[in-house]
């Protein structure tokens, strides 16, 4: 990768422009690459925005329409290769460890000690932050994976009630499906297929499970018989999701729950910011449980920037007031009312939170201390992304291919988190 950043004309042009134009001194511009175009994602990405511009600086959009980021990190990459890096790109988890590798990064260490960031954020956060000690992204927020979102009308159809395990999933589904609806809203796509299949192995396996099988790779747990039965409950959770689900957008899944077309989602609380945008209210329109299975475990996925190297002092200024504002109370409630998930700043006052949001925040307090808080392998958070790619592809591989066996399957996701 080139390690030399070099600031394109046209910024430079811009920055010029932005300086002379407004009468505050060291006004800049930040270019912010992130993938937040559904309904409530953009609402959320808005709020960034108006932050970043009341301090007086422009905002310039790099939005890559793909949920889960995959897109979006592909395109980064080519930026950054052909020296014309963004100057925050929303990373995460241990892939800010390979950025930072390359030496491509900002240590943003400056602003996160004037205001107190290790002070102010969850140890497990921070520590994914730094590089070498130093912080080079900031944090947004937290989302819970392990969701099952409903609609309750639908449940009231069929007769089903909302399941806590995997056997009432199934037999919840059952009764959707001879009321006539979807029962599961699904968007095949590899992320949203390791969504799914990352909670069905929560909710099956338990926590111990999941962090032998996915985050430490132990070949003996992933070829074992536990891991047989997730893969044998997920396929079937296939068979209650419609035709057209191959290739489908997440936000498209989670529309068929608000219309009424289908019951149930299991999708991160990135999918609450759709309800929301739609004017759904929560415990009426909309329904919010753990993933069957795994009410005392919290699988966690936590949005990031990374601030790239920049030569221009003015868009340095930019990059770093983006920093402290994000971490800013203000922005922190405002932004993850839109966006679904809960303030990653610890000690907010959540009063403005609906239900799911304040169940979220105790479970995480609850979970750090048990040992059942997770990360997530299909939001990036839990292992090295080319073993994390590679798992991926053969999950959905299995879902797609129905003449592949169990066995075959497994032996695949073993020899995938071999991966270099
Ligand atoms: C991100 C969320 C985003 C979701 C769907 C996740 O990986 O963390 O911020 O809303 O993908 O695009």
């Amino acid at each position: 990768m080139n390690k030399t950043i070099s600031l394109s004309l046209n910024a430079v042009a811009l920055a010029v422009g932005a300086v002379c134009a407004a009468p505050a001194a060291l006004a800049g511009e930040v270019e912010v690459l992130h993938w937040w175009t559904s309904g409530g994602e953009a609402k959320a990405a808005a709020a960034l925005k108006a932050q970043l511009q009341a301090k007086g600086h422009a905002w310039k959009d790099f939005a890559v329409a793909g949920g889960g980021g995959d897109n979006a990190m592909t395109v980064l990459k080519s930026r950054v290769v052909s020296g014309n890096a963004p100057a925050a790109a929303q990373i995460k988890g241990p892939s800010l460890q390979e950025w930072a590798a390359e030496g491509v990064l900002a240590s943003i260490d400056t602003v996160a000690k004037a205001e107190k960031w290790d002070e102010l954020l969850p140890k497990v956060v921070s520590d994914v932050m730094k590089h070498k000690g130093s912080y080079i992204a900031v944090p947004v927020n937290v989302h819970r994976v392990n969701w099952l979102w409903t609609n309750p009308e639908a449940f009231r159809k069929a007769g089903a009630k909302v399941p806590t395990n995997w056997d009432e999933f199934f037999t919840a589904a059952e009764a959707l499906k001879k009321a006539g609806l979807i029962p599961v809203a699904h968007g095949g796509q590899n992320w949203q297929d390791f969504t799914t299949f990352e909670s069905v192995a929560l909710g099956v396996g338990g926590a111990d499970f999941y962090k032998k099988a996915l985050v430490q790779l132990d070949a003996a747990t992933l070829g074992g018989a536990t891991m047989t039965k997730v893969l044998d409950t997920f396929k079937k959770v296939k068979s209650y999701t419609d035709k057209n689900a191959p290739g489908r957008d997440w936000n498209l899944a989670t529309a068929m729950v608000i219309k009424g077309e289908a019951g149930m989602q299991l999708m991160g609380d990135w999918a609450k910011g759709e309800f929301l945008a739609a004017g759904k209210a929560p415990g009426k329109d909309f329904g919010c449980a753990a993933a069957p299975g795994t009410a005392k475990a919290f699988t966690f996925n936590v949005d990031s920037f990374a601030m790239f190297k920049l030569k221009d002092a003015a868009n340095t200024k930019a990059q770093q007031d983006l920093a402290a504002a994000v971490m800013s109370p203000e922005f922190q409630e405002v932004f993850n009312l839109n966006k679904g998930s809960i303030p990653v700043r610890l000690n907010m006052n959540l009063a403005k939170f609906d239900d799911c949001a304040k169940l979220s925040s105790n479970d995480f307090v609850a979970t750090a201390k048990t040992g059942s808080l997770v990360p997530s392998v299909a939001h990036g958070m839990a292992i090295a992304s080319a073993k994390a790619g590679a798992m991926q592809d053969v999950v959905s591989q299995f879902w797609n291919d129905d003449k592949m066996t169990t066995k075959a399957a497994q032996e695949r996701l073993v020899a995938a988190s071999k991966t270099k």
